[in-house]
């Protein structure tokens, strides 16, 4: 948790589309224990890009970690959505600012898909990726990621978002 923090502080997000705030922070910094639960047991409704109430899928995060030192995390999404469809996906990722660029996203995903295939129903999974996001394009590539559409944005006006699918 106390190295959790310290990405958090650093930039990293748990959100692609929203930045963490100071009081986002310090939520989690109040309450570990009430974190670790909702990472272990997500709500079933969350806040949307937009600011409105969604149900959410059943979930799963995944930590990325070298002993006690989080570099990263992997949310996979058990199934689509309306929205997910569109951007979203099955699989989402982030490395804390201070560990990217030594090829930590993708090993993760790898990990990621490893886990997918051993744990839920998939035969395929959607990944998004914004446009603008050249080493997300990157590691999905490396993963296997086969570029299906780009379609406009629904969170994000006049941006582009990448469909891409990887087959398990
Ligand atoms: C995208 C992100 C996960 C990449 O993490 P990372 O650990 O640095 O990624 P890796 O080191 O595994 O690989 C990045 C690849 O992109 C390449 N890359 C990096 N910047 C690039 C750029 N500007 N243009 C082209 N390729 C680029 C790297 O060279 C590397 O490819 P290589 O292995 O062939 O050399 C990280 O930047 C991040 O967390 N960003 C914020 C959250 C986010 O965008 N998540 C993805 C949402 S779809």
């Amino acid at each position: 948790m106390p190295s959790f923090l310290e990405a958090l502080r650093e930039g990293y997000s748990r959100d692609t589309l929203r930045a963490e705030t100071p009081e986002s922070i310090a939520e989690v910094a109040a309450d570990p224990a009430g974190f670790i639960d909702n990472l272990l047991d997500p709500p079933a409704s969350l806040t949307l890009p937009d600011g409105s109430q969604g149900a959410a899928v059943p979930s799963t995060t995944l930590w990325y970690i070298d002993g006690a030192t989080f570099l990263g995390a992997l949310y996979i999404r058990h199934h689509l959505n309306e929205n997910l469809e569109k951007v979203g996906g099955h699989v989402g990722y982030a490395v804390r600012p201070g560990a990217r660029g030594h090829g930590y996203a993708s090993a993760m995903l790898a990990q990621g898909l490893d886990y997918i295939r051993a744990n839920l129903p998939l035969q395929r999974v959607l990944l998004t990726v914004n446009a603008l996001n050249p080493a997300s394009i990157r590691v999905i590539e490396k993963n296997g990621g086969q570029h299906t559409a780009s379609i406009p944005h629904i969170w994000r006006p006049g941006e582009t978002a990448l469909h891409y699918w990887i087959a398990l």
